[in-house]
């Protein structure tokens, strides 16, 4: 008998990030779940060593065996901007890149980051962000948000599909036959959003930003499903996409841009 293939799954313990783990449970999936507390593994994703000591929790679980896929789902859309920046872009790609090694000793490891839609309002004063951090540059792509968290999470988002676009084609990546693909949420019914979801001022808000066009907002396992489906092995050759999940706000948004 084959042991089942593990994911790991960072924001495990709300909202979309909850969905996934426990749909990939559902799926057969052995989920080691990341978060900032009463996780199977706790760190703040906003700090590099507690980066670094989550990953060595995660390889010595693994005991050796690879790992299958990671799910990074863990991010912030308000409170202080430089930590934005730095859980939602940094604690996603620092992540998958010191995992990378595990997945490349499997068969068919594969990787998906939750972005968002809110990268299609990206205000072109955020390219210095952007660029940033996809230098790698964790100090400087912090410093250029501080202060806006609205310029911190559009600009996070953005960077991260970009980071997926230009790295999931590399050698290592897809070359090598792991898969790195971004779903973009809209508005998704979890903690993260309730308080907009509350009264009629914020869902008028949420509705601008991102227009759905389903009869109702979408349910954190609509975003798990796709999230679980792009990490098996199902997925041969999706690479390096932003997939938009957002109830048609992205057509919307832009209906001449493919
Ligand atoms: N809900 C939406 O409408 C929506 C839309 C688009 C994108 N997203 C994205 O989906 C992802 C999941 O969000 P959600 O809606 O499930 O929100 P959520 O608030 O329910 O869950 C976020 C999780 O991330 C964890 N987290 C936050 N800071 C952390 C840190 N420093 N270290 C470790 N973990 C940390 C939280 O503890 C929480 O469990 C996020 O990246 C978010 O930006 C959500």
């Amino acid at each position: 008998m084959t042991a089942m293939p593990t994911m790991v799954v960072t924001g495990s313990g709300s909202g979309i990030g909850r969905a996934t783990a426990n749909v990939a449970a559902r799926h057969g999936w052995s989920v080691i779940g990341v978060d900032i507390r009463d996780a199977d593994v706790d760190a703040d994703l906003s700090q590099d060593a507690q980066r670094e000591a989550a990953v060595t929790n995660i390889l010595a679980r693994l005991d050796g065996r690879p790992l299958g896929a990671l799910v990074a789902c863990a991010g912030l859309a308000a409170g202080d901007a430089s930590t934005i920046m730095k859980v939602n872009f940094f604690g996603a790609t620092r992540l998958a890149e010191m995992l990378l090694p595990s997945l490349l000793a499997g068969p068919q490891g594969r990787a998906v980051v939750i972005s968002s839609n809110a990268l299609l309002h990206t205000p072109l004063w955020g390219n210095a962000a952007i660029e940033a951090a996809l230098a790698g540059q964790e100090d400087e792509a912090a410093e250029a948000v501080k202060g806006q968290a609205d310029l911190a999470y559009f600009t996070s988002k953005k960077a991260l599909s970009l980071w997926v676009k230009r790295e999931a084609v590399k050698p290592d990546w897809a070359g090598a036959g792991v898969l790195l693909n971004a779903i973009a949420p809209g508005a998704t019914a979890t903690p993260m959003i309730a308080g907009l979801l509350e009264d009629q001022q914020g869902r008028d808000f949420l509705m601008r930003m991102t227009p759905t066009r389903t009869p109702e907002v979408a349910r954190p396992e609509a975003i798990a499903e796709l999230a679980c489906w792009l990490a098996s092995t199902a997925n041969r050759s999706v690479v390096g996409q932003t997939i938009f999940c957002d109830g048609g706000a992205e057509a919307t948004l832009r209906p001449s841009a493919i």
